[in-house]
């Protein structure tokens, strides 16, 4: 079969697409045809080397949308069923779904009942899902103002779309780096855009709910646009900083303020078929913003580290 393999860390051309062994089934995993699969940004940060524990080689992806090919539990998971996967250390701990086809735990493969096509549905998994739990952790009202901090990713333009069809007529600004994705994000669906220039938001406006996804590199700032009684959730790290530093939490929160995270590892079959049903119900928006071939993933990782980037990126094979 074909897939996109890594040998070392590096820029996008380490991604080689090329030919490698199809895997063998063994108990208690099962074997799938990928549709389709998005592409993250905690795979450039694994082909950047930044995740110490992915050893190479190795082929990267994260999640994936499919069809059952080879099954070791016929009764959930019967030969031609669709389904989907995120997380639980596929492309890192063993290969993932930068593939025609991918080996995983039947245990982490989960059959999904939809109509939806496959670039709708490959737009969906691990990006959706991070934005309808960091949604939730939120505790949106109608009346609250809402900030994504990183608008333009993936998560930030699923989340946009998430919160405006839950929440009808409430207000929601995005920021980026760049004033010249102004048109585009206010095209996309923002109500207002701000820009943020070396992790300094230029606006004195506060916000009731903010996503955070440059994270611990401009937590500080943020916190000083927040309202009394707001909340942060802290859920991306573009700003490739980790972990808080310098930060005083007795002085540094806004007034009576709170601050909560949102990790998408915690996956069920119930919570993704509830999205799924959300997605549908409240006829949300989703597509992608580009779509590219499995031979173009290096392209796909260019694309998306440049200054052009905006929203989801998928591959459909
Ligand atoms: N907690 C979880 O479980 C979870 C799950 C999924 C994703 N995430 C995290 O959520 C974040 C968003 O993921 P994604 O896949 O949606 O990202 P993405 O689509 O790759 O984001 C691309 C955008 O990030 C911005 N960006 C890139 N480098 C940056 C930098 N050094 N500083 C500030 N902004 C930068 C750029 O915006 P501008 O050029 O417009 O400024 C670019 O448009 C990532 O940190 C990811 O790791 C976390």
């Amino acid at each position: 079969m074909k897939a996109v393999v890594i040998t070392e860390p590096g820029g996008p051309e380490k991604l080689i697409y090329q030919d490698v062994p199809t895997p063998t089934i063994r108990p208690g995993w099962s074997l799938v045809t990928v549709k389709g699969f998005g592409i993250n940004h905690s795979e450039i940060f694994t082909r950047q080397g930044l995740s110490p524990l992915v050893k190479f080689p190795r082929i990267l992806g994260i999640e994936y949308v499919g069809l059952i090919e080879q099954t070791t539990d016929p009764e959930r998971l019967p030969v031609g069923q669709k389904v989907i996967s995120i997380m639980g250390e596929m492309g890192r701990a063993f290969d993932g779904s930068y593939a025609e086809k991918v080996l995983l735990p039947n245990t982490q493969i989960y059959p999904v009942t939809t109509d939806l096509d496959w670039a709708t549905l490959a737009t969906i998994p691990e990006t959706y899902y991070t934005a309808y739990g960091s949604m939730l952790n939120l505790h949106l009202t109608a009346a609250d103002h809402v900030l994504v901090r990183g608008g333009s990713s993936g998560v930030g333009i699923a989340f946009l779309k998430l919160v405006h069809a839950s929440f009808p007529g409430i207000q929601v600004t995005g920021t980026s780096r760049h004033l010249d994705k102004k048109g585009q994000l206010l095209k996309q669906g923002f109500d207002g855009v701000v820009v943020d220039q070396n992790g300094h938001l230029q606006t004195d406006q506060t916000f009731d709910k903010v996503l955070e996804l440059i994270g611990p590199a401009t937590m500080k700032d943020t916190f000083r646009h927040v309202n009394e009684g707001g909340i942060v959730c802290s859920t991306g790290q573009l700003g490739y900083q980790w972990y808080l530093d310098q930060f005083d939490p007795i002085m540094d929160l806004a007034p009576n303020s709170y601050l909560t995270s949102f990790y998408s590892d915690n996956v069920d079959n119930d919570k993704l078929n509830q999205l799924l049903r959300v997605i549908t119900d409240r006829q949300v928006d989703v597509h992608p913003t580009k779509i590219f071939k499995l031979d173009q993933v290096p392209a796909a990782h260019a694309y998306l580290e440049s200054h052009h980037s905006l929203g989801k990126v998928i591959v459909l094979n």
